[in-house]
């Protein structure tokens, strides 16, 4: 029988290495993965002292398209069952799209799509074969509208979010829950990564934690929810974004995303 796995991506910081931490305290036996192995290799040491699950990691550049099959086969050689697919791993980045570095953009869709349709693709059929399992995806408030300053990190969670719910909808029969969680600013390393300098939007208030929204979302997941939106003022601003009329959301966002 193989061993029962949880695998999170970008568990080295930030909303992924919390939902490592909320996973071991639920008794799940875990996979991480990361750019950074030292980080990794800190975090599974430390899990470990606090909690008797087992804990691997394995470093990966998910931005290269053959990561995904690469882990894939590693957990078939380890004969590792992964019935938790936490696909958590992304990043942003700040500024005008004419001005963006090109294989950036593309290095973050890769992260933020392609990988994560890779691995979906990939542990879906063993999940099906052994009987069911859970996907969480990390998707954003962002998904819901269009994000200038940001547009083709808005537009990729806009995917993830409509990709979810559209294989939560077709996995149903096969006991396989699909949960896309969105998440709005969130404490963690992504503004720094994103290069968000001193925008409206991310220089607010009280950002919520990575642990509350981790704990958040393992909840959602647990109870099989196929959208999550984290947090009132994000669950109202989604809900008024389809009653404004599209030319004046993508003005708001424009302006919010604006340094001031
Ligand atoms: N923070 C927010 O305001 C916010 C809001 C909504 C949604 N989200 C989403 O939440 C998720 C987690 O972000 P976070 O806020 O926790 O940011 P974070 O602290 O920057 O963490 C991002 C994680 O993704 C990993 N990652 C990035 N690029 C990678 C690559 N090429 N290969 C492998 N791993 C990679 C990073 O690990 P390495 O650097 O070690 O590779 C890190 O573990 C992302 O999908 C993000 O879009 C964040």
């Amino acid at each position: 029988m193989s061993k029962k796995i949880t695998l999170i991506t970008g568990a080295s910081s930030g909303i992924g290495l919390e939902l490592a931490w909320v996973c071991a305290r639920n008794n799940h036996d875990l996979l991480l993965i990361a750019r950074h192995e030292d980080k990794l290799q800190e975090l599974t040491k430390a899990i470990k002292e606090k909690y008797s699950v087992s804990v691997d990691y394995l470093p990966y550049d998910l931005s290269e398209i053959k990561s995904a099959q690469e882990i894939y086969n590693h957990c078939q050689a380890k004969d590792l069952f992964i019935d938790v697919l936490i696909n958590n791993a992304g990043f942003g980045d700040w500024r005008k799209f004419i001005d963006s570095d090109i294989k950036r953009q593309l290095d973050m869709i890769n992260v933020n799509i392609s990988t994560l349709v890779y691995l979906s693709h990939l542990f879906i059929k063993d999940m099906k074969n052994n009987g069911g399992g859970k996907i969480m995806n990390i998707a954003s408030a962002a998904a819901f509208q269009p994000g200038p300053l940001m547009s083709v990190y808005y537009a990729t969670k806009a995917f993830v979010l409509h990709f979810s719910e559209a294989i939560a909808n077709e996995l149903k029969e096969n006991n396989i829950t699909v949960t896309a969680i969105c998440p709005g600013p969130t404490a963690s390393n992504f503004k720094k990564n994103a290069n968000i300098g001193n925008s409206r939007l991310m220089k607010k208030r009280n950002l919520p934690s990575s642990k509350n929204v981790a704990e958040f979302s393992y909840r959602a997941m647990k109870k099989g929810k196929v959208v999550a939106i984290h947090g009132l003022i994000n669950i109202i601003m989604t809900k008024l974004v389809n009653i404004i009329p599209r030319s004046i959301v993508v003005k708001m966002v424009r302006k919010i995303q604006e340094e001031f």
